[in-house]
C-alpha cells in the first residue's frame, strides 16, 4: 500500500469502529504499552509529552489522567481517528491532554517537547526513507535532552517469533499489508547521529510466546479461533520481558 492507501485505511477504521480495537485487535498488548511509557514517564518526568499517532487516544488518555502535573498532546493524521480522541478525552474529562490533526511525515506543529512517544506508528509509512524523516521531524520537536520513546515493530523479532510458530505447527503470521517494520541495525544506525540510546527491549517477546505460540496452538488442537479477549492474552501480557521472540521493540533515547 502507498501512503495514502494506509491513511485511507486509519480514515475507514477510525470511522468504522470506535470501540477499545479501532486501532488494534490486540487490546492486552496496547496494556503493556500503556506500562512501559508510563514507568518511563516516572524515571524521567518530562514536563510536557506528546503521543505521535495517537489513535483514538485510549493509551495517552491513561497517562493523562495518571499524570495531571503533565502537559499531554496527540496527534493523528486521520482526522476522524482526532474526532474519536476527542470524544474519549471528554468522556474521561482529562483536562491535560490536547489532541491535533498532524503528519508525522510533515514538521510537527510543536516543539521543545520534553518527550514523545510512537506506539505502532511509523511502521505505517510505506519505506524506509519516509520513516527517516518521520525521526527527523520527531528529534527536531524535542527539546535538546528530550526523549523518544519509540514502540514499533521490527522484522528480526517478528522472523525469530515465525520460527518458533513453525516449530508448534503453526502457520506463519504475515507483517499486515499496511505495515513496514524497522530493521535494527539500520534504526540504530541512523538515529545515533541525533540521540544516545538509553535502553532498548523486546516488551513483546514473551507476551507473544504464550499467546500466539502456546495459546495458539491449544486453540489449534481444540479446532477454536484464538480470541484477543481470552484470558490467556491477560495473563501473557503480565509475564517480565525475556526473549526476542516478538515483532514490538521498545528503544528509549536522548535527543543530543
Ligand atoms: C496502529 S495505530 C496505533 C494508535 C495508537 N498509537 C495506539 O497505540 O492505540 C497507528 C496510528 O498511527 C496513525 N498514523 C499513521 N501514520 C501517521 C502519520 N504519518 N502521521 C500521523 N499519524 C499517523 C494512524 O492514523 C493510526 O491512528
Amino acid at each position: 500500500m502507498d501512503f495514502d492507501q494506509v491513511k485511507a485505511y486509519w480514515e475507514q477504521r477510525a470511522g468504522s469502529d470506535s470501540s477499545a480495537q479501532s486501532t488494534t485487535m490486540d487490546f492486552y498488548l496496547r496494556d503493556i504499552e500503556y506500562r512501559v511509557v508510563s514507568g518511563l514517564i516516572k524515571i524521567y518526568l518530562p514536563k510536557s509529552v506528546m503521543d505521535v499517532g495517537c489513535g483514538d487516544a485510549r493509551t495517552t488518555v491513561r497517562l493523562s489522567a495518571e499524570h495531571p502535573e503533565i502537559a499531554f498532546s496527540g496527534g493523528d493524521y486521520s482526522a476522524s481517528m482526532v474526532k474519536n480522541a476527542r470524544g474519549n478525552i471528554s468522556a474521561m474529562g482529562i483536562e491535560n491532554l490536547d489532541v491535533m490533526e498532524c503528519d508525522v511525515f510533515q514538521a510537527l506543529p510543536v516543539h521543545d517537547l520534553g518527550m514523545i512517544y510512537t506506539t505502532r506508528c511509523l511502521i505505517n509509512l510505506p519505506g524506509w526513507e519516509m520513516q527517516q524523516a518521520a525521526l527527523n521531524n520527531i528529534c527536531n520537536a524535542l527539546a535538546p535532552g528530550g526523549f523518544y520513546v519509540m514502540i514499533e515493530n521490527f522484522v528480526e523479532g517478528h522472523e525469530n517469533f515465525n520460527a518458533v510458530r513453525r516449530d508448534f505447527g503453526l502457520p506463519e503470521i504475515p507483517v499486515r499489508e499496511h505495515n513496514f517494520f524497522f530493521e535494527r541495525e539500520k534504526l540504530i544506525d541512523f538515529v545515533s547521529d541525533r540521540f544516545d540510546v538509553l535502553e532498548e527491549v523486546n516488551i513483546s517477546s514473551s507476551y507473544y510466546l504464550a499467546s500466539r505460540a502456546i495459546y495458539s496452538r491449544i486453540c489449534q488442537d481444540k479446532g477454536e479461533e484464538p480470541d484477543y479477549f481470552d484470558s490467556h492474552h491477560q495473563y501473557a501480557s503480565q509475564l517480565p520481558f525475556c526473549g526476542e521472540y516478538g515483532p514490538v521493540r521498545m528503544i528509549c533515547m536522548r535527543r543530543r
